[in-house]
């Protein structure tokens, strides 16, 4: 039986506006939707490491609570001269119900 995709996810990329639909736990991460889905060039290089920062994305929305920094995502942002809170790397974001309607920019 196919699991409901509840979770609406709009992506911003080069100006256009992508929906994309999902459920908790569908994908082991953000990033892995995000491969999966939009086939993007060089992303994800370390397969969720934490390290490549290849994954990069800022959050647009304010209201949306991802889960916190954890691992080596905190460090490889800085490494990279990313200071903002709203640059997380997608591999680091948990797939969740926190996700609806959030809007991230590649
Ligand atoms: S896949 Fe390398 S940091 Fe996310």
């Amino acid at each position: 039986m196919s699991q409901k995709k509840d979770i609406k996810i709009i992506v911003f990329k080069g100006g256009e506006k992508i929906q994309l639909f999902t459920y908790t736990n569908e994908y082991r991460s953000l990033m892995e939707l995000l491969s999966d889905k939009l086939y993007l060039e060089n992303f994800g290089e370390c397969k969720g490491m934490g390290r490549c920062c290849t994954c990069l994305i800022k959050i647009n929305s304010k209201s949306h609570k991802v889960n916190d920094f954890e691992g080596n995502e905190l460090a490889t942002l800085k490494k990279h001269n990313f200071n903002n809170l709203n640059d997380r790397l997608s591999c680091q974001i948990i797939i969740d119900q926190n996700l609806k309607l959030i809007e991230i920019e590649l």
